[in-house]
Formats: structure tokens, C-alpha cells, sequence
């Protein structure tokens, strides 16, 4: 039982991090404030948004934009206690592993699969919409079986193109009197612009891009102006009728409008924030982690609070929310401001498509960097810490990754995959928080450049409130995290626990 819960020691780690993997400190505190913004908007605001404000919250989609950003700001404080305290890349794997022991360590790293790899896979979908969207625009259309995950039924609707047939749309139809079955219908095969994009990166990344801070910075400019101009323009077509009544009544069912819609949309829209703590993941190559891993980590998240709120201001102002349930809510909007806005439609696509590669390219450059980790550590076999002896990456794992990428992107609908990433983060949050607390009771004198303030309140309060956000997602969701726990607890059991380099 003791060697489950077997702990690296503050020391080790530190000597670990000095060791260094070969990974060189160059990035400044500004280099990791754009890459948390790099990584974290991407489609939780160009995709989930729309589905949020359509299924579950309206224009209250606001609100759970701030309680969703409340419950990040308390896990983002302790976040940044761990990494200026422990500067290596493992993240919450590293930091679990040195306070709640080796078990949790795995769960932990294990879960994280559902955040890096699968929100990966979420976000090429959300690629793909924009993609599909912005050629038809061109005049080139992709054939709808290759545009949507496997199984998903799509209607041609005059005048306006392919669309998924989700429940709202069928509502939609009818409220229009359109008779579904008059409309040309299809059935998905698979995601192809999800499944090249996914390849196009892993790609890159065996082959050593070297991500420099510089075409990161590109990036976010690009996306960051996007967004801005979305805003400054948007507020001049907004029709207030739009925002009444603000909080839609509840359907009856839970998450369904009303205060649980607001609630179960705060869940979904967390996805949107996702991405904070990947900037913890390059502890190791910050230049002075101690001061810059907390301005990095609170920096982005702080900045991405204010955007995505904005947005969902003009998004549910200028078009009503019924009609957001698609993949490319931000396009449709634009749309709705009128033909005088149409030279801004490529623009924002573009902008879009970029801001999504650049997330796609963060999160399947952390998987590998996780799977490293963990290897290095033996929980995982050692084919996962191989790295290519020309291009001197981990390629195995990021094949590896990208194989399982492509795989879940293909024939996943967006709105199971956007559930699943949003709980299995939670989860590291709330783990993460927990071992801010037990470290602050049983290493009371370790240094620490930042100290989470308002302790015990804030990791207490960050554990309660992910959890509810948990508690509010779906069962189904709950089930697929437990089935995927269970998976990873039989790996442990059958390999990992047995190979474990701390054990020897
Ligand atoms: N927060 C990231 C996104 O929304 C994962 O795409």
C-alpha cells in the first residue's frame, strides 16, 4: 500500500529541473504570457461558444463565462504556487507527484491525457468548420460525408449549406415550417479537414519545428485582433432585443436554460480556459520560472477572461442564440451584421484557422512532453522517451499522439469530446489545488517565489467549485471519465506500478 503513495522529494525534483532534459531557459516572462494566450483561445470561443449559448445558457452565457473564469483565476493562483516553486515540465503530474504520492501522480498524468490529447482533437474539429466554411465561401465545398464525425446526419438547407442536424436544428426547422424531410440529407463517413490538420502538425512536430517564441507571437497578435475587431464592430450591431430575455427560461430539464443552464454552460465554456496551465509545462525553459511562471499563467488567463467576455456580449447581441448551435458561431454572427460586413468574413476565418493550428500545435507538442515524463519516471514504457537521433524529438510519442489524435478527431462529435476534456481538467485542478494545500502543511518552509494568497480559502474553494463544475456535466461524460480511469488504473496495476523508477 506505502508504495502507492511513494513521493519524489522537493530536492529531487529540483534536481531534476537543473539537470534539464537538454531544454534551454529562454523564454521571458511576455514570451509565456503569449503562449498561455497562444494556448488557451482557441474553439472553447470560436466553436463551444455557440453551442453553449444555443443548448444550455443563452445570452446568460455571459455569466458562465465569469464563473467559469472565477473557478480558473483560483486554480490558476495555485497553478502558479507550484510552478515557481517546482520549475519542471511535468506539470500537474510532477506536482502530484511530489505531495499526494506516486497513484495520484499517475491518475493525474493519465488525465491529463484528456486535456492535452483530447483537447487536441476537440480543437481540430473546430479547424475543420472553420476550413469547411471558409472554402465554401471560395466557392470550393468539401463533400459533406468528409465534414463531420462519423455517423453525424447533415441537411442541405437552402441558401445556407451543409448543417449538422443537432436537436436544435431540427427545432429551428420547424419553428420555419420546413419540412426535413423534403431537404437533401446525408451521413458523415468521417472529419477529413480534422484528420489533415492533426497530421500536417505531428509532422511539424517529428520533424523538430521549433516553435519560436516569435511565430507564437504571430499567432496571438493575429487572434488577439481578430477578436478585438469582432468586438469594437460587433458592439455597433448589436440588437439589445437579442439579450431578452436574458436568462432564457428552463426547459424543464437540468441544464437546460434557466440558473442549471447557466451552471452546465459554465462546465462546457471551461474549455475555453483551458490552456493556462500549459504554460506550466515550459517551466523548464522560463528563464527565471520563480517570477515569471505566476505573471505567465494569471497574465493570460487574466486577459482571456476580459476578451472572452466581450465576445459573448456581441456574439448573443447581434445574432440571436437559437442560431449559434453550429461550428462556426463567430463566422455566423459576422454574417448577420450584413452584407456591408462581408469583407471582415475571411478575415476572421483566417485568423480563426490560424489562432486553432497554433492550439492544436501547443497541445500535441504537451502530450509527448507528459508522456516523456512519465516514461522518464517508468511509468510508461520506455519507447516514449525515445527521441529521433537526427531531429532530437520524442517522435515516437508524438506519432504516437498524433495517430490517436487523428483517430479521436475523425469520428468524435465535438460537443462528447469538449465534455470530456472539460472534466478531466477539472479534475487536475481540483488535485492540483488539494496539493497546494498538503504541501503548504507538510513542507511549510520550502521556498516559494509565489504563495497563493488566502490560504486555506482559495485551494478549498478551488477544489469545491471545479467540482461542482464536474457535478454539473452530464453522466454520460462522468461515465466515459470513469471508464477512462479505469483503464488507466489497470495500466498501473499491470505495468507501471511494477516499472517504476522510484520503486527501484
Ligand atoms: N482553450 C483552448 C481552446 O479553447 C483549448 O481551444
Amino acid at each position: 500500500m506505502s508504495q502507492l503513495f511513494r513521493k519524489k522529494t522537493i530536492d529531487q525534483l529540483l534536481e531534476e529541473a537543473d539537470s534539464g532534459h537538454g531544454l534551454k531557459r529562454v523564454l521571458s516572462g511576455s514570451n509565456l504570457v503569449t503562449l498561455g494566450i497562444g494556448a488557451i483561445i482557441g474553439a472553447g470561443i470560436f466553436v463551444l461558444s455557440g453551442q453553449v449559448a444555443a443548448q444550455h445558457a443563452g445570452p446568460a452565457i455571459v455569466l458562465s463565462f465569469i464563473l467559469s473564469g472565477v473557478a480558473c483565476a483560483l486554480a490558476g493562483l495555485c497553478y502558479a504556487e507550484f510552478a515557481s516553486m517546482i520549475p519542471i515540465s511535468g506539470s500537474a503530474y510532477t506536482y502530484a507527484y511530489a505531495t499526494m504520492g506516486e497513484f495520484v501522480a499517475w491518475i493525474i498524468g493519465w488525465d491529463l491525457i484528456l486535456e492535452y490529447l483530447f483537447a487536441a482533437s476537440t480543437v481540430a474539429v473546430g479547424w475543420s468548420g472553420y476550413m469547411v466554411s471558409f472554402l465554401h465561401d471560395f466557392g470550393l465545398n468539401i463533400p459533406p460525408e468528409f465534414t463531420a464525425a462519423t455517423g453525424s446526419k447533415l441537411v442541405n438547407i437552402p441558401g445556407e449549406g451543409w448543417k449538422l442536424l443537432t436537436h436544435n436544428l431540427v427545432q429551428l426547422l420547424q419553428e420555419r415550417s420546413i419540412n426535413i424531410e423534403a431537404l437533401q440529407h446525408t451521413t458523415a463517413i468521417l472529419n477529413l479537414p480534422a484528420i489533415i490538420i492533426v497530421a500536417i502538425v505531428t509532422t511539424l512536430l517529428v520533424i523538430g519545428i521549433k516553435e519560436s517564441a516569435n511565430v507564437n507571437m504571430l499567432m496571438v497578435i493575429l487572434k488577439v485582433f481578430v477578436i478585438v475587431t469582432f468586438i469594437v464592430l460587433g458592439f455597433f450591431f448589436v440588437n439589445a432585443a437579442h439579450w431578452t430575455p436574458f436568462i432564457p427560461t428552463n426547459t424543464g430539464k437540468f441544464g437546460e436554460f434557466g440558473f442549471s443552464g447557466i451552471f452546465r454552460g459554465a462546465a462546457v465554456i471551461f474549455f475555453a480556459y483551458i490552456g493556462f496551465d500549459a504554460v506550466s509545462t515550459a517551466s523548464q525553459e522560463a528563464k527565471n520560472p520563480k517570477r515569471d511562471m505566476p505573471v505567465g499563467i494569471l497574465g493570460s488567463l487574466g486577459i482571456s477572461t476580459i476578451l472572452y467576455i466581450l465576445v459573448a456580449l456581441v456574439l448573443t447581441g447581434v445574432v440571436s442564440y437559437k442560431l449559434l448551435n453550429v461550428p462556426d458561431p463567430i463566422a455566423v454572427a459576422v454574417n448577420a451584421m450584413g452584407p456591408k460586413m462581408f469583407w471582415l468574413r475571411p478575415i476572421i476565418k483566417i485568423a480563426a484557422i490560424a489562432g486553432l493550428s497554433s492550439v492544436i500545435l501547443v497541445m500535441l507538442m504537451g502530450q509527448p512532453r507528459i508522456f516523456y515524463s512519465m516514461s522518464n519516471d517508468g511509468l510508461l514504457p520506455p519507447i516514449f522517451k525515445k527521441t529521433h537521433p537526427k531531429f532530437k524529438t520524442p517522435y515516437v510519442s508524438s506519432i504516437i499522439t498524433g495517430i490517436l489524435a487523428m483517430i479521436i478527431a475523425g469520428v468524435t462529435p465535438i460537443d462528447i469530446l469538449g465534455e470530456l476534456v472539460s472534466i478531466g481538467t477539472l479534475l487536475a485542478f481540483c488535485i492540483v489545488c488539494m496539493g497546494v494545500l498538503i504541501l503548504r502543511y507538510k513542507e511549510p518552509n520550502a521556498p516559494r517565489a509565489f504563495k497563493t494568497p488566502g490560504l486555506p480559502y482559495v485551494p478549498i474553494l478551488g477544489v469545491l467549485v471545479c467540482f461542482v463544475q464536474m457535478l454539473v456535466l452530464p453522466f454520460d461524460t462522468w461515465l466515459r471519465l470513469i471508464i477512462w480511469m479505469v483503464i488507466g488504473f489497470l495500466i498501473y496495476f499491470l505495468y507501471s506500478r511494477k516499472n517504476s523508477k522510484l520503486a527501484k
